[in-house]
């Protein structure tokens, strides 16, 4: 090399040097594309319909979806990015497909034959998968009639443990198993006798309500105790659950304390628990009691105590002791390695947190405005709280400091004895978690029917406030004074939702 080219190579250094940091610096931007940024959730696409769209149509904040189908709770959000897209696939596959019972091998012991491994379900259990309860991620698809089968629908057991608190009747779980693998017993059958009461609003129409007898038969254990209390509990929809947990606990405190001295005495109470996962004592905010922590609690739970599938949360099947047949029976994983492996409720978990929330629709609907103006006038959103701001904690970006519409306040309320069932954790029997409208307006499109509240007794909107006592009396008997166009208008606002 003669000097004029190394003094040409100097001449050039610094643009040698531009270029090399360019490339770095494109290679460190894919690099933090890959490995991070998609972590926010937000993909490359296009967000302009958001700001474009009517705020009020925005039940989700950017979970919003403005699906037309058959499946409004079943969707991601627009603009995942793929990396989620892939997640979201993954932990729709578990929630879907049946589970199968174990054949005594684990998941490293079987070459890997493609898919997701579903072996584990039972000895005890509801129901196979997910979806059987919660169809289309909605409520079950066929609500229960008196002598059918219960599926989506189970009842809780309690008894009073002689210390001022509750336990599961002698020989059962709290839960009663209707169905178990072949060879198990499974614990009893479940039976509702509705039993029809009537009444009258006050400009004379009158109304059937219908109120749930329980029986249990088949008992495999022996007879129930005489003061058992019975609760039926059917499957709540799923969509919009990461939003709900990213919800700051202080939100909810504060709820509980705005309600405090309410005109109406309503006082929402939080539900304390311990966390199954971390067993720190932590607030409640899933399931119909508030009776689950978060959507990984939720979803191992559900795995547990509904399918008979363990997990890294609970790793050991539920077998009572005297239960011989289904100790004896094969499994599908061990306590090391558990039926739903870690990652499989990995995904199940981010599933859950990224179903998206159907937008609200019919707002030109001058019925629609009139119908909300009395569900606020009735004081309906004391606790059926409509507008909240997620918390900025949540691991998924996109879920933080978005304003949504839940139409809940996650606490616990007295709702008389009418809806009385059985204790859970803090809440008393007559308490219940004042369930999240959003999304409720399409029941009837995703799961062919409108049958609300616990357990399924309310046939449509009317019935479902006509059975609010207790805490929502005085907001009740503003519904019931109302006209009968009136009535009909705000259940046309619930229509909209
Ligand atoms: C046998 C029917 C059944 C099966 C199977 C079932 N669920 Fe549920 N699910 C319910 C019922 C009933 C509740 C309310 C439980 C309660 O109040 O304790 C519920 C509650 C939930 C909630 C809380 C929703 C809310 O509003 O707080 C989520 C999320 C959920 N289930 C997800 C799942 C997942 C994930 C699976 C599968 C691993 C599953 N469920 C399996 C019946 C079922
Ligand atoms: C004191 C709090 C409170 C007030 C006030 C209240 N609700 Fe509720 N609402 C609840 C609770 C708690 C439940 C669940 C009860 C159950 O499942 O047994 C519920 C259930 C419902 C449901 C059924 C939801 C479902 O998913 O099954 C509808 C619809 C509803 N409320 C509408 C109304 C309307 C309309 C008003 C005003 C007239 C009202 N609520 C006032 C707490 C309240």
């Amino acid at each position: 090399m003669n000097i004029r080219s190394l003094l040409q190579i100097k001449r050039r250094l610094p643009f040698y040097l531009a270029a090399l940091l360019l490339a770095g610096g494109a290679l460190a931007a894919a690099w933090w594309k890959t490995q991070y940024a998609w972590r926010d959730g937000y993909g490359d696409e296009d967000m302009s319909y958001f700001t474009q769209a009517d705020p009020r149509a925005l039940s989700g904040g950017d979970m919003t979806v403005f699906h037309t189908g058959f499946q409004p709770f079943a969707q991601s959000p627009n603009n995942l990015p793929w990396q989620y897209e892939a997640i979201f696939e993954d932990g729709d596959g578990i929630f879907d497909k049946n589970f199968i019972p174990g054949d005594g091998t684990t998941a490293s012991q079987v070459s890997n034959v493609g898919g997701t491994r579903r072996r584990g379900l039972g000895p005890l259990f509801n129901a196979s998968g997910c979806a059987e309860c919660h169809f289309r991620d909605g409520r079950v698809e066929r609500p229960y009639a008196s002598g059918d089968e219960m599926l989506g629908m189970f009842l809780r057991l309690s008894v009073p443990d002689g210390k001022g608190g509750w336990k599961p009747p002698e020989g059962y779980h709290h839960q009663l198993h209707d169905r178990a693998i072949a060879g198990v017993p499974p614990e009893g059958k479940g039976h509702i006798d509705w039993e029809e009461i009537p009444g009258q609003f006050p400009d004379g129409e009158t109304y059937t309500l219908r109120q749930p007898n329980f029986r249990v038969t088949d008992l495999a254990h022996g007879p129930l105790p005489a003061d058992t209390i019975i609760e039926a509990r059917t499957s709540p929809p799923a969509h919009g659950g990461g939003l709900l947990e990213a919800i700051a606990d202080s939100t909810l405190l504060g709820f509980a304390e705005e309600q405090r001295n309410d005109p109406d005495e309503v006082s929402g109470k939080p539900n304390y628990l311990t966390d199954p996962g971390s067993g720190k004592r932590v607030l409640g905010r899933f399931s119909l009691k508030a009776n689950e922590p978060s959507l990984r609690a939720q979803a191992a739970g559900a795995s547990f105590n509904d399918m008979g599938v363990t997990s890294p949360i609970y790793r050991h099947e539920g077998c009572l002791p005297h239960q011989k047949e289904c100790a004896a029976a094969k499994h599908g994983g061990t306590p090391e390695e558990p039926e739903l492996s870690a990652k499989q409720l990995e995904d199940l978990t981010i599933y859950l947190q990224l179903l998206a929330v159907p937008a609200r629709r019919n707002l030109d609907d001058p019925m629609v405005l009139r119908g909300e103006e009395l569900f606020q006038q009735s004081r309906c959103n004391v606790c059926h709280v409509d507008t909240v701001k997620t918390g900025d904690t949540h691991p998924i970006k996109r879920l933080r400091n978005q304003t949504i519409h839940p139409y809940t306040d996650l606490l616990l309320h007295d709702m008389g004895p009418g809806l009385s069932g059985r204790p859970d954790g803090e809440a008393t029997a007559q308490e219940w978690r004042t369930p999240p409208l959003w999304g409720i307006g399409l029941t009837e499109r995703s799961n062919h029917h409108t049958n609300f509240l616990h357990d399924q007794r309310a046939r449509g909107f009317q019935e479902a406030i006509l059975w609010h006592d207790g805490e929502a009396a005085a907001a009740k008997k503003r519904f019931m004074d109302l006209s009968r166009e009136e009535r009909a208008m705000l259940i046309r606002f619930l229509e909209s939702l």
